[in-house]
């Protein structure tokens, strides 16, 4: 038996060394070189890729190459359409990323299973064929252009998929795929590089589309060297809260669409269902006399929708009180009570914060600040907030409101849903002409006016 030789990689950006060290030279950092086996140099023995090695390449100038008319796939699927960008590219390379459980093979499967008049390989490392079925008899019915294959070596996938023909190649996940070519074990830095080059090659060079899954460390980002994430042409991030039943698809990456996109699904007992009209979901019909409740005006990528944001104040109970945001950074709402405790005498040392944003989703958008403010003031001092009302706005640390984007389409958002007052900065309209709406409108330049409006 031949020895195995050890090397050490960096995690960041997959260069190699013979011994440990602490800072990387490659990318500059620190800490991320770990320890990996291989037997064979991949330079040295056969491609696992050579059926498909067709073209010779030649460079041309731009002018010359043909583009074709790219037809994009649809996936059967708005939400995964709208993602991507309008489709999938045809030779595109996806990833698609997320916690465990919290739906991404159901998410594939259930594309594979929707997709028409496609021939669609789905080669499952982590569940056996028994599994899928059980899984596929719960999201629809089973066509024939579906196939399945438990496998996870890279060489016998791409002899099934010489022997299939696919029209796209699912893989789940990249992590258990391994390759011969190296020796250390799946899932390793070395191994999900090896893989992904070669899945691409095939994907470039045949111009088939491959949906790859990947796994995510504790971190939060996906598993695995970053290289894998430059290969991709496209990054996608499914996420959520495993309580809940809402789940969205952002795109981190797209080499042939906008980020900005987003997809958002709720999860059934009969798989994913796509959610066109989130506000809908997100509101509770019937709050009417609750306080510490504030109707939000958000944007999330570039789809609006109005989500509730609720608080609960009661005076503490100990010496320290007690600080607690779910889907809202806690740093910013201790920023925003200090705020009001300027601005409005709200005594933060006797009080207990808490803080939710409905459905278990995350906000990014810092519009969601005047809201927050405003429910938490509304529960401190237990008056209610008229639900006809919502708001948006970014909050400064003197208690100014400042400008956000996209207005007019908040404000579009707010009055399909029948709202009849909506609160903004002062100075974000722009020549937007509201008069003519349904709504009215309330432009506010400090925390003060603002709260003059909905408290009286
Ligand atoms: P799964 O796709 O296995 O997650 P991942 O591949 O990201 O690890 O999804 C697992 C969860 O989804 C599981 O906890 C049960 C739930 N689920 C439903 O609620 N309805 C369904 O129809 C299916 C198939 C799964
Ligand atoms: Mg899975």
């Amino acid at each position: 038996m031949t020895k195995a030789k050890s090397v050490y990689v960096c995690t960041q950006c997959g260069a190699d060394s013979p011994k440990w060290i602490g800072k990387c030279p490659a990318c500059g950092a620190w800490n991320t070189y770990v320890e990996e086996f291989i037997a064979k140099s991949p330079t040295q023995s056969q491609s696992p890729l050579h059926g498909y090695e067709v073209s010779k390449s030649k460079p041309l100038p731009l002018s010359e190459i043909q583009t074709g008319d790219e037809i994009r796939l649809d996936m059967s699927d708005g939400e995964l359409n709208r993602v991507l960008g309008g489709g999938l590219v045809p030779g595109s390379l996806v990833l698609i990323g997320g916690e465990p459980g919290i739906g991404k093979s159901t998410l594939v499967l259930q594309t594979a299973l929707n997709l028409k008049n496609c021939k669609t390989l789905y080669v499952s490392g982590e569940e056996s064929a028994k599994q899928l079925k059980l899984r596929a008899e719960r999201l629809g019915e089973a066509r024939a252009d579906c196939l399945i294959v438990c496998e996870t070596s890279l060489e016998q996938i791409f002899v099934h998929i010489k022997n299939v023909q696919p029209d796209i190649v699912i893989i789940d996940s990249i992590q258990t795929i391994f390759t011969e070519l190296t020796e250390s074990s799946p899932g390793s830095i070395s191994q999900v590089r090896e893989c992904s080059a070669a899945i691409l090659k095939f994907a470039k060079e045949t111009g088939t589309p491959v949906l790859l899954i990947g796994h995510i460390n504790k971190e939060g980002s996906i598993a695995g060297p970053k290289v894998l994430e430059h290969i991709v042409d496209t990054v996608l991030q499914f996420e959520g809260d495993q309580h809940y039943m809402y789940r969205i698809l952002r795109n981190i990456k797209n080499r042939f669409g906008s980020t900005a996109e987003l997809g958002i699904y709720e999860m059934r007992q009969n798989g994913l269902r796509e959610v066109s009209n989130p506000s809908e979901l997100l509101l509770t019909q019937n709050h009417e006399g609750l306080s510490g409740v504030a109707i939000a005006s958000a944007i999330e990528g570039v789809r609006p929708f109005l989500i509730e944001t609720q608080a609960l104040v009661s005076t503490a109970a100990y010496g320290t009180p007690q600080r607690s945001a779910t889907g809202f950074d806690i740093r910013r709402m201790n920023m925003l009570l200090a705020v009001l405790e300027k601005r409005a005498g709200f005594k933060l040392i006797q009080k207990d914060v808490f803080l939710n944003i409905a459905g278990g989703l995350k906000v990014n958008d810092p519009a969601i600040d005047l809201p927050v403010i405003s429910a938490v003031l509304s529960s401190s001092l237990d008056v209610t907030i008229e639900r006809e009302v919502c708001m948006c706005g970014e909050i400064g640390l003197s208690g100014e409101i400042r400008p956000i984007n996209r207005i007019e389409q908040r404000i579009l958002e707010a009055e399909k849903l029948g709202f009849q007052r909506i609160i903004l900065p002062k100075n974000n309209l722009k020549g937007f002409d509201g008069r003519k709406l349904n709504i009215r409108i309330v432009e506010v330049r400090r925390v003060e006016e603002a709260f003059r409006e909905l408290f009286g």
